[in-house]
């Protein structure tokens, strides 16, 4: 009975691999470009054994006893062996997103780290995300690596998943336009960027167990809305498939989103590789669109080595797959300049300080002003005592864990307070936000370390200003349970602020966080995980050396009440439990849209942030201009300082038929001197005008009337008109 349901499942999956060709070939083929021709050729010239060598990768460190092969780096996360023949390079694969990261153990390199991914979209500005992308991208190649294992770019769907440190926020269009800079920013260097985890793998509870239920046109203007706007303007060379099923099948068996979407109506040329242990089987996982299985032995079988081998032998996959798989992989090579270009371990050339200072300016407009109740912020030149209390602010600064942790040159700054093992340990990485503040404000300071609440709001009691430092640890592998702050910290907060209502709270959080006691306090700043140099941009921001000009890209609830799922799906099942989760309750009404569309108000709105100036927005209009919307609006600087604005616009259909009120349809972000006033010219994304067609597999921009809002925060609207579009459709690779 086994074996028939397993025949039966691939011989499904060959039919609808055969239709897809068939498909194609009805349509002219696009001629191929000089990167696919060279790969034409190379893969004319090897044996099967050679393109099997291409499509099956090892982890590049020990694991459960068994050694990597040894070209791999040390404590990397893969490799796959060269043909050097053919001059062809082996493939040297490092994690990921916010810098060359390591695998714990012994040899741990130490590189520069950026901040948080989520931190970066929360600057709104595309240019740090690609810089920012840039320097990593130079570090993992000088580190000798020629593929790197980030954009990351998994929706914020769920605000308590443990990873959305390492994406960019809720919404597709903000999170796919900061993702594909990124990616456009690490392959500047001949480094392969991988965008994953496609798709939908929104939650860390039951990875590799859990069904995604969503129905296809929902996902596309969601989750795969945002994969597609990274792809398009990232161009990456590779893909990584996700651990978790969707609507039945696996991520990387998966036929619908690998040949249909990804590869069909996407046009993606680079290849599908799994995640480390997401690959499931041979003859189903080739036919759907897996070009590369990833860090054996993480997955229970070499799938893509001698059993794909004799699939191909016996004609259950067509040579033909196994070529297009190779042909995939060196293309991805060959246009990239990987090929050409080869990498070597040169570490003694990373310039480290430039690089900081790349990382610095990336977390200076991430941070967010949350609050700032009779302007305590910036911090007054002429305070006598500050207080500074808790989150090792005496020592570092957080970072996120798991397979993107970057390791800190100087070491860890604080002990490990974190797992033992994988995805720990918990890293501070060097710097103290303390002593940056010192080095700038006069004031006495006092260093509490919040563990003892009394003690610490005494000290608080006598100080001018106190700052709490709250942090909350997250990481791959688990999503923390409640969005409250660990380890009692909201009750330290509201002692301290009972003592002394000059509180600011500095959040180094991965995700939202609740806030019980914002009330009391008089300020509240989110800095994520701010990164090498995190410190100093923290201590900048605060004394108002540069302005506050990040914004959340993450909706803050004020309970899990308001959330979709209030309880995460599967979080008390036993491990290894195949559950559901149901994505079509929120749909494509991801973060804001479902609290637009359920009314609900929310702690902090998606868009928010303070400054430490203010903005005036007017002259807004709307056009209709070939097949969207061309907005037009001033922004001025109406305050005594110069800052940084981020107007936002939103669109919204008038008698709707939308999966929520209002979407993002674009955005600026400008730095004006005090009294400076700027024109910005906006285009709506038109995939923000459309609805998904699911019968047609066609984006449909109906006729009517739209609204466009100009707004400093989705909740936040400043000035709204009216725009008449004609009927429009378009293919779903299109826009
Ligand atoms: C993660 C991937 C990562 C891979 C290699 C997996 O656990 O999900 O994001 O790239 O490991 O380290």
């Amino acid at each position: 009975m086994k074996k028939s349901l397993q025949t039966s499942r691939w011989a499904i999956a060959l039919a609808a691999a055969l239709a897809v060709q068939c498909a194609q070939a009805a349509t002219p083929a696009a001629p191929l470009d000089a990167a696919q021709q060279r790969a034409a050729k190379l893969v004319s010239q090897m044996t099967i054994d050679e393109k099997i060598s291409m499509v099956f990768g090892y982890f590049g460190t020990e694991f459960q006893g068994k050694q990597p092969p040894k070209g791999a780096l040390p404590q990397s996360a893969g490799y796959l062996n060269g043909i050097e023949r053919l001059g062809v390079t082996p493939q040297w694969l490092t994690d990921a997103g916010i810098g060359v990261a390591s695998q714990p153990g012994k040899n741990t390199r130490e590189r520069t780290s950026l901040p948080s991914g989520i931190a970066t979209a929360a600057t709104w500005n595309p240019r740090l995300a690609f810089e920012g992308a840039a320097m990593i991208g130079k570090e993992a190649r000088l580190s000798g690596f020629n593929v790197m294992l980030g954009g990351s770019v998994n929706l914020a769907r769920e605000p308590r998943n443990g990873r959305n440190f390492e994406y960019t926020g809720e919404d597709p269009l903000l999170a796919g336009i900061m993702a594909g800079e990124q990616i456009r920013g690490v392959q500047s260097n001949h480094v392969i960027s991988t965008l994953k985890h496609y798709a939908y793998n929104d939650q860390e509870t039951g990875r590799n167990h859990v069904n995604v239920k969503i129905k296809d046109p929902a996902g596309r203007m969601s989750d795969l809305l945002a994969f597609q706007i990274a792809i398009e303007r990232g161009n990456p060379g590779s893909v990584m498939c996700s651990y978790n099923r969707v609507n039945g099948p696996y991520g990387c068996e998966h036929d619908h989103l690998l040949n249909k979407v990804l590869k069909g109506d996407w046009g993606f040329k680079g290849y599908v590789m799994s995640d480390w242990g997401a690959t499931h089987s041979t003859i189903p996982a080739a036919l759907a669109g897996l070009d590369q299985q990833s860090g054996y032995p993480f997955d229970k079988s070499p799938y893509f080595d001698g059993a794909l081998k004799e699939a191909v032998q016996n004609g259950h996959v067509p040579e033909s797959r196994l070529d297009d798989m190779v042909k995939r992989i060196l293309w991805a090579m060959a246009a990239h300049g990987v090929l050409d270009n080869p990498v070597k371990v040169q570490d003694s050339q990373i310039d480290y300080t430039a690089h900081g200072r790349i990382s610095q300016a990336d977390a200076e407009e991430a941070i967010v002003l949350l609050k700032n109740q009779g302007n305590v912020l910036p911090l007054s030149p002429s305070l006598k005592r500050i207080a500074v209390i808790g989150g090792h602010a005496n020592k570092g600064v957080l970072s996120g864990g798991g397979s993107a942790q970057v390791y800190p040159r100087g070491g860890m700054a604080v002990p490990n307070e974190g797992p033992e093992s994988w995805p720990g340990p918990m890293v501070y990485l060097p710097g103290s936000p303390m002593k940056a503040l010192a080095a700038r404000n006069k004031a006495r300071f006092s260093w509490h370390d919040g563990k003892d609440t009394a003690a610490a709001a005494k000290v608080a009691a006598d100080a001018d200003v106190v700052l709490v430092f709250a942090t909350q640890w997250t990481s791959e592998a688990a999503d923390v349970r409640t969005l409250s702050l660990p380890n009692k910290q909201d009750e330290l907060i509201a002692a301290v602020a009972k003592a002394n209502p000059r509180t600011v709270v500095v959040l180094q959080t991965g995700t939202p966080v609740t806030m019980p006691w914002v009330n009391e306090v008089a300020g509240v700043v989110e800095a994520w995980y701010p990164g090498t140099n995190g410190a100093e941009a923290i201590a900048r921001v605060l004394t108002g050396e540069v302005d506050a000009s990040g914004r959340l890209p993450q909706t803050f609830p004020l309970s899990e009440n308001q959330l979709p799922r209030p309880t995460i799906d599967g979080i008390d099942l036993p491990k290894d439990t195949r559950f559901d989760v149901d994505y079509d309750i929120d749909g494509a009404a991801v973060g804001y849209k479902w609290f637009d569309l359920k009314g609900h108000k929310p702690l902090f709105a998606f868009g928010h942030g303070l400054s430490y100036t203010s903005f005036t927005y007017t002259n807004l209009k709307a056009q209709a201009v070939d097949g969207s919307i061309r907005v037009t609006f001033d922004t001025a600087n109406s305050g005594a300082r110069a800052g940084k604005a981020v107007p936002q616009v939103y669109v919204s259909k008038v008698g709707s038929g939308w999966e929520a009120p209002k979407r993002l349809g674009g955005w600026d972000k400008l730095a004006l001197n005090a009294g400076e006033r700027r024109g910005s010219t906006v285009t709506v994304d038109p995939r923000t005008l459309a609805v998904f067609d699911g019968a047609t597999n066609r984006w449909k921009i109906a006729a009517g009337e739209y609204k466009v809002i100009l707004a400093s925060a989705a909740d936040a609207p400043a000035q709204t008109v009216t725009v008449r579009l004609a009927a429009r459709e378009f293919a779903a690779g299109a826009r």
